[in-house]
């Protein structure tokens, strides 16, 4: 409106008058335009630099938490070591009965002891009790209990079976007790035990007992002054000294007061412990389930005291806070130099708790100085104050790794490089994050290479692995000698800048700092990489209130050390704790959105197999897999140049190289939806880990084995080797092999093994069946492919649900020469497999006949059994077998 105004006006005043008068006016005009020009540019320029951040009302909130014990007072409770020589008789198992795994205590129950990385086994009340006990030795460390109701009414022989093996292993429980669901009634006797329980109380100023031997994570001494919410609670009331309290609080006033109320301010008892000495049995009670989160810490300490240390914690906790995006952030939400100066600040007063503490800042050069001149003032202060900070690469300009190429990963990375060279950024640690985590997980395999060649990265985080969610979770594993940790978010992210606008409110973010969410992985995990950004160092600051507040209620409330070392340290701590986790597991990309979002456009998971043929060896999977490829809806693998036609990927070392390796393997599918790519590796189907790993890659495949007489199976590999010119079959018998002691020489018992085990067919298949349904397995009878390979293909056809249906009439033939079946050629001759299939050679000798057959008996029996139970054909070799 302004401007239109402003040029009718212009517009008049100009045209008005004679020409000379216009010229002289035209000059006029024209510096007028200029220095109006001018003006506005300047007032662009400066609105846009300095006005956009508007909204930056900084409000940075104090850390309101204050101890109400002082060092001093807090040095008295030194945390008790509980290891006794008892926990030398007990297996780190915990045995947990439960009335439903699904109920809210019981899935607590559970997710706690997964978050601890306790070994636990679920256990329905109702049935019988698992075996208790292994050559001597308890299996169990604790038995854990989702309510008392599961201990009293669990049926008398049972209950006395397990309060023996408690009595004789000392092995103590953890009971939980609830509230009695009818509300008339207020107190109760435990029977057989002297105690007495009073439901549905509301409790306040919740408090520990500091004089018991409990306590080792947790420090006594502090009170939760707010009332607790429920009302729900069981409080503890006895007359015998084998109990002890474990925790107090005030009876409060129930939430929904009712006329009848009178006020009682009493002390009751929340949690107990029984010391057993009435029954030989350590117990603790709890009055409520663990979503209180003083729960949590005495349930740990719990399990740690009853099980005489054998699952106890370490005290101390290795944290680093990384900030990414340095540089990064949007115009108007950066860090200012006071930001900064409060960063440090912070830092030195960390450093107090936190041996060593350094935030840990990820920089993208490309973005230094893109701010308003207040925030590259930040910048400027950052770069000032560089030695006082740890440092890593983060990208260039941001990049998200897996859209890019390895020439165009490096060169981003070589500029970050100089960058920090030219500013003399000390970026010492081999350390470095993915923008987004992407190429980390799923792999991006140009992204490890150019980590290696640009920085020599070893140590990476992703909260990615092998999802997001659970956080609990989380796991780290190693890749192409980078270790992977697990990396935890603490509640920011690069939009929650202001406490009042925090997602669910200041409430929200408190409540996990005390006691929560963000409280937990400092009290569960050894390990913790924490996800902060830039821009919750700016504004309201907020992640240097979570971390000092989050310090701070750790330091009241636990006895953690906490610590920092330098991430290649702490990735070799990770992996001496859980060496477990060193090898991934790949996963397919496509099935999980998070994901799919990280992986590179250019693959695709259409290049992943519908159906695996598993071998076993020596039983005509070669056969198989050519006749299968008759079929034009179905596509086979690439030769490997190593194993020949076999991929081998899931069941050794090529596993390590990953899946964009193993999908170099397949043609990308014309029709994604009727092709069917397969690959055949004979030795996934007694390979241990194969079903496992298949499973988590692709959990929907179609698995074919094929399984002949276990006998003639480890003939066949006999043979082979001798053909192969193997040294050891050339030197021994049969018979020797598949009889020789464990005290032969190592490649003797290696041929054994490889001609025996695979044989043993029920275990195996026991194994993919933990992991498959029975109908996405198909067995075929080794026999039958032999003897009428058309039939077979038949069925094989059926269970794949392909089309166009073949008749394999028309492709197969036997030839009397090879004695097999073998493929008729375009040109209607036999294309027979080669020499080293269906090879000629004399009869097993009756003594191996008459061995074998006792060796594979019981496993036999126990095939068909497995067999019949999924409703599978029995094949007739074993049909056969059983009957003689
Ligand atoms: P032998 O050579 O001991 O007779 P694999 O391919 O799994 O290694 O199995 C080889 C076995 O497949 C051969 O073992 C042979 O018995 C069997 N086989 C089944 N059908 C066949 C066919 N049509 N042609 C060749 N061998 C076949």
């Amino acid at each position: 409106m302004m401007f239109k105004r402003f040029w009718e006006r212009l517009k008049t005043n100009y045209l008005r008058g004679s020409p000379l008068h216009r010229v002289g006016r035209t000059k006029t005009l024209v510096s007028a335009i200029v220095c109006l020009s001018f003006l506005l540019f300047i007032a662009f320029t400066y609105h846009f630099l300095n006005s956009s951040p508007v909204h930056r009302i900084a409000n940075p909130p104090e850390p309101a938490i204050t101890c109400r014990m002082n060092n001093l007072q807090k040095s008295m409770f030194t945390p008790k070591d509980h290891t006794s020589k008892e926990r030398l008789h007990i297996g780190a198992r915990v045995l947990v009965f439960v009335e439903s795994q699904y109920s809210k205590a019981a899935k607590q129950i559970t997710s706690s002891l997964q978050y601890a990385r306790i070994d636990y086994k679920l256990e329905n009340t109702g049935h019988n009790l698992p075996t208790l006990t292994h050559s001597d030795k308890g299996r169990f460390a604790v038995i854990i209990f989702e309510s008392l109701e599961a201990y009293v009414n669990m049926d008398n022989w049972n209950r006395q079976l397990l309060d023996k093996y408690c009595q004789d292993y000392k092995v103590g429980m953890i009971i939980f007790v609830h509230s009695a669901d009818e509300y008339g009634i207020e107190k109760e006797k435990v029977p057989g035990l002297p105690l007495i329980l009073r439901y549905n109380v509301a409790v306040k100023d919740y408090r520990l007992n500091a004089f018991t031997d409990i306590w080792r994570i947790t420090k006594p001494g502090e009170t939760v002054l707010d009332n607790i919410e429920e009302d729900d609670w069981v409080v503890f009331e006895y007359n015998h000294s084998t109990y002890e309290p474990l925790s107090y609080a005030k009876l409060a006033p129930p939430p929904y007061l009712n006329s009848r109320y009178i006020p009682d301010n009493s002390t009751v008892v929340c949690a107990l412990l029984d010391r057993g000495t009435l029954d030989g049995i350590q117990r603790i009670f709890f009055g409520n389930d663990l979503s209180f989160w003083v729960h949590q810490m005495i349930f740990i300490d719990g399990i740690s005291y009853l099980s005489h240390g054998k699952l106890s914690f370490d005290l101390e906790r290795y944290i680093l806070v990384d900030v990414d995006d340095i540089f990064v952030g949007i115009t108007g939400t950066r860090m200012t130099a006071e930001d900064v100066e409060a960063m440090a600040k912070t830092q030195e007063r960390l450093q107090k708790e936190v041996s060593n503490f350094h935030f840990n800042l990820g920089f993208s050069g490309w973005f230094y100085q893109h701010g308003t001149s207040l925030e590259n003032a930040g910048d400027q202060k950052i770069l000032e104050y560089r030695n006082k900070f740890w440092w890593f690469g983060h990208m260039w300009r941001h990049e998200q790794g897996h859209k890019f190429d390895q020439a165009k990963l490096e060169t981003s990375m070589i500029k970050n490089y100089q960058f920090a060279k030219e500013h003399d950024i000390p970026v010492m640690h081999q350390y470095a994050v993915a923008p987004h985590h992407s190429g980390v997980y799923p792999v991006h395999e140009p992204l490890y290479q150019a980590w290696k060649n640009v920085w020599d990265i070893r140590v990476t985080s992703t909260e990615e692995y092998p999802r997001l969610y659970p956080s609990w979770k989380r796991r780290g594993f190693i890749h192409k000698r980078v270790m992977v940790l697990p990396r935890q978010t603490c509640g920011l992210f690069t939009k929650t800048l202001y406490i009042d606008t925090y997602p669910g409110g200041r409430k929200k973010l408190d409540d996990s700092i005390q006691g929560g969410e963000l409280f937990k992985t400092f009290l569960y995990n050894p390990i913790n990489i924490y996800m902060t950004h830039m821009g919750n160092y700016a504004n309201d600051r907020l992640a240097l209130y979570t971390f000092e507040s989050v310090i701070k209620f750790v330091k009241c409330w636990t006895n953690l050390k906490l610590k920092q070392v330098t991430p290649l340290e702490m990735g070799i701590k990770y992996f001496e704790m859980y060496p477990e986790d060193k090898e991934p597991v790949w996963q397919d990309p496509c099935v999980y959105k998070r994901h799919l979002q990280i992986w590179s456009a250019n693959k695709s998971c259409d290049r992943l197999p519908k159906f695996l043929v598993v071998g076993p060896q020596k039983t005509g999977t070669t056969a198989l897999y050519k006749f299968l490829q008759i079929h034009p809806a179905i596509l086979a693998n690439y030769n490997s140049p190593e194993t020949f036609e076999e991929v081998q990927f899931f069941n050794g070392n090529n596993y390590h190289k990953g899946i964009d390796w193993y999908m170099e393997f397949f043609p990308v599918p014309g029709n994604a939806t009727s092709d069917f790519l397969f690959e055949k590796s004979a030795n996934y189907f007694d390979g241990e880990l194969v079903p496992y790993r298949v499973h988590s890659l692709l959990p929907k495949i179609k698995i074919i084995c094929i399984l002949i007489d276990p006998a003639k199976r480890a003939y066949s590999w006999y043979q082979h080797m001798q053909a192969h010119g193997d040294h050891i079959a050339g030197n021994y018998t049969f018979h020797e092999i598949i009889t020789a002691p464990d005290s032969a020489p190592r490649k003797v018992r290696e041929l054994r093994n490889r001609s025996l085990i695979p044989g043993i067919y029920v275990q195996h298949l026991q194994k993919w069946l933990e992991f498959f349904p029975s109908r996405q397995i198909f067995i075929i009878d080794g026999g039958r492919l032999k003897s009428n390979p058309v039939a077979v293909m038949h069925n094989v056809q059926r269970f794949l649900h392909i089309e166009p249906h073949y008749d394999y009439n028309d492709y197969l033939r036997f030839d009397s020469k090879k004695g097999f079946f073998c493929q008729v050629s375009s040109t209607n001759k036999s294309d027979c497999l080669g020499r080293s299939k269906g090879r000629h050679y004399p009869p097993m000798n009756e003594t191996s006949v008459e061995f074998l057959k006792q060796f594979y008996r019981k496993n036999n029996v126990a095939l068909s059994k497995l067999l019949s139970k999924h409703k599978y054909r029995i094949p007739d070799w074993l049909e056969k077998e059983l009957s003689d």
